[in-house]
């Protein structure tokens, strides 16, 4: 008969190895400030100091804190059973979090926790590991740790030292910048993958405040809610078992009609394509986006859509969660209905997309450039009916108007449309056409005016959709109604 052999895992090859789950600095981080939220934390503080003898990152939250007894549960692999029925508020799931993601990036790892002013600590220190004993520390060693004085009476700091993969190897200033990159990192990733609890939104929670070396992480919202250009269609719901799925589409603006901040956040409009897809968030805590599962391809026609999946906790099997819980695959029949809410979007962000086309050609009666299509080609070119190219024709010698009517043809014939296209794609603020000086704009209104009414009275209204029509006043409305209605008064 076989008989049972014990055989636990080897402590040093197994920390070893859990080492290269893959974390970033960012997902390293953020499953930290899981636990920090699960404990109910409202303040959470991130220091990362590396220009000192020993380099030191720091998480510091006012949750609930730990006794001795389950600061050393913490540290165990393997803490809770992820089949154990967790609390709604709970964010972990395998009992790992903690360990995984410190040795990520630290080869020391030293919990404190505070319970009214009572501390305690323990630590694990791969370079010292003997089997799977954890060092408990002792008061005095407790208050001899880096920034235990910004405690308050309750919560709970972790702290990373010998920090071997932080910096690749680099000093010096090579180091300061690699490190400061991979800060910025963390703060635009705990921005979108905290967002709901930054911003307060998150019912029976109060809002939460995320620090990074004293710097605040404001809240990044993935559907630009706030703009008011955003769509949001209507929500539907998926029942697995007997656990809702709520799912919420939103069609964003196009994305030169982003605010600044939401721009800054894409920076670019390939950021802003590849960020399609659904966003999935577990108890409000985003977990994955950016994905259609393969449903639809990210393309154009989908570009501007966002759908907000939100699922709870008790639902983890279904999800297929990895550790750094940076993954997760919704089941099939919320994949189903997924397909069915692509479909419907991909109809109205064409028209969203499309319709931006269209108006820059129909916003006046007269346009200075008009589009036309013919045999299969489209072509682009200036209007000769325009009021103001009829008013020089009117004004010059009949043998010119060949010249006049050659390099009008000439300028649409070299318009520089690759060059407009691969701008206006990748910095569509940036491309900008109308002056922006005031005394110029008022000499160009007042040699508008000539151009067409010479001395004469002139139709303030026709005067205006002229204006308009040569685009050269645009973001300068205001200044040329007050001369319309000054100077054909
Ligand atoms: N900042 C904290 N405040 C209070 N308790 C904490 C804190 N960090 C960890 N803990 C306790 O330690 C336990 C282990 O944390 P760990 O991150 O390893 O696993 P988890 O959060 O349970 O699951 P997961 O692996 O999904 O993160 C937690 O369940 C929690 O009880
Ligand atoms: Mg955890």
């Amino acid at each position: 008969m076989a008989r049972p052999h014990y055989l636990p895992p080897s402590a040093a090859s197994l920390t070893a190895s859990l080492r290269d789950l893959g974390y970033s600095l960012e997902t390293a981080i953020a499953d930290l400030i899981d636990n920090s939220i699960s404990a109910d934390a409202t303040d959470i503080q991130i220091f990362c100091d590396v220009s000192r003898g020993a380099p030191t990152l720091v998480i510091a939250d006012n949750g609930h804190g730990m006794n001795e007894g389950e600061v050393i549960a913490a540290m165990r692999h393997g803490s809770t059973d992820p089949r154990k029925k967790r609390s709604l508020n709970d964010l972990g799931r395998f009992g790992l979090g903690l360990k995984t993601a410190s040795f990520s990036h630290c080869r020391r790892l030293t919990v404190i926790s505070s319970q009214n002013g009572s501390r305690c600590g323990a630590e694990w220190n791969l370079a010292l590991l003997d089997d799977w004993y954890v060092s408990v520390l002792e008061s005095n060693e407790i208050a001899d740790q880096p920034f235990v004085d910004t405690f308050g009476e309750t919560g709970t700091i972790v702290i990373w030292r010998d920090l071997d993969r932080l910096s690749e190897g680099e000093t010096g200033q090579k180091r300061d910048e690699i490190v400061n990159e991979k800060l910025s990192f963390v703060e635009r990733h705990l921005s979108l993958v905290f967002h709901r609890f930054l911003s307060g939104e998150i019912k029976g929670r109060k809002k939460i405040s995320i620090r990074i070396n004293g710097h605040a992480v404001m809240a990044f919202d993935p559907f630009c809610r706030k703009n008011f250009a955003t769509q949001m269609l209507p929500e539907e719901t998926v029942w697995v078992g007997d656990e809702a799925v709520v799912m919420q589409p939103y069609i964003l603006p196009h994305h030169s009609r982003l605010s600044a901040s939401e721009y800054d956040f894409y920076q670019d409009r390939s950021d802003f394509i590849s960020n399609q897809g659904a966003y999935i968030y577990r108890n409000g805590r985003l977990m994955a986006w950016g994905d259609w599962f393969r449903l639809v391809p990210k393309g154009e026609a989908t570009k501007l859509a966002r759908v907000q999946i939100d699922f709870p906790n008790s639902l983890d099997e279904a999800w297929t969660i990895d550790i750094k819980k940076s993954r997760a695959r919704p089941p099939r029949a919320v994949r189903e209905r997924l397909r069915q809410i692509i479909q419907k979007i991909t109809a109205r962000s064409v028209v969203v997309y499309r319709g931006r086309g269209q108006k820059l050609f129909q916003e006046t009666q007269a346009p200075v450039w008009e589009r036309y299509v013919d045999h299969g080609g489209i072509r682009y070119a200036i209007n000769l009916q325009h009021p103001l190219i009829q008013s020089v024709e009117a004004r010059l010698p009949t043998d010119d108007l060949a010249s006049l009517h050659m390099l009008l043809d000439s300028i649409a014939a070299s318009l520089p449309v690759e060059m407009i296209y691969s701008d206006y794609s990748t910095h569509p603020r940036e491309v900008s056409q109308a002056p922006t000086d005031e005394v110029e704009i008022i000499e160009r209104l007042k040699g508008l005016r000539s151009a067409l009414f010479g001395d004469g009275p002139g139709d303030p209204q026709a005067f205006m959709q002229i204006v308009r029509s040569t685009r050269l006043f645009d973001g300068q409305m205001d200044t040329a109604e007050r001369f319309t209605r000054e100077t054909f008064a």
